[in-house]
């Protein structure tokens, strides 16, 4: 919002985005990770064998510490596990956007 606030005042080539749009990437942006996250857990619970590959993973490359952009680049199994909830449990799974072509 700070960003956008900044790139649209002062300028006049309307490059900015709306409030709207604000809006649609603030909620796209929150209800499908989070459905993603619900059925991670879900998931998880029904396998406990992955669940405790997950959790040594984890364990081993943060060693307690708070999760940085290097750690989590490095992580192979709990990515392989969102990619198989995302491919079983795809927390979107439609396109309502049409190609329009001109004949
Ligand atoms: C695993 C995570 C995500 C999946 C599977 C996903 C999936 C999708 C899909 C399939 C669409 C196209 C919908 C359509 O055209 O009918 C879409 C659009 C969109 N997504 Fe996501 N999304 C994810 C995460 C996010 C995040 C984190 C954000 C924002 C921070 C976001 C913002 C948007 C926005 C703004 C659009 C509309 C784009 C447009 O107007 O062309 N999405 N998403």
């Amino acid at each position: 919002m700070e960003s956008n606030f900044i790139e649209i005042s002062g300028n006049t080539k309307n490059v900015g985005i709306t409030m709207d749009e604000c809006n649609i990437i603030y909620h796209a942006g929150q209800d499908v990770p989070l459905t993603l996250l619900v059925w991670t857990m879900i998931c998880l619970s029904m396998h406990q064998d992955g669940q405790q590959k997950a959790r040594e993973e984890v364990s081993q490359v943060f060693e307690g510490q708070p999760p940085d952009f290097e750690g989590l680049n490095s992580l192979k199994i709990v990515p392989m596990i969102l990619n198989e909830v995302l491919r079983l449990c795809p927390p979107w799974y439609y396109f309502k956007r049409e190609l329009l072509t001109r004949r």
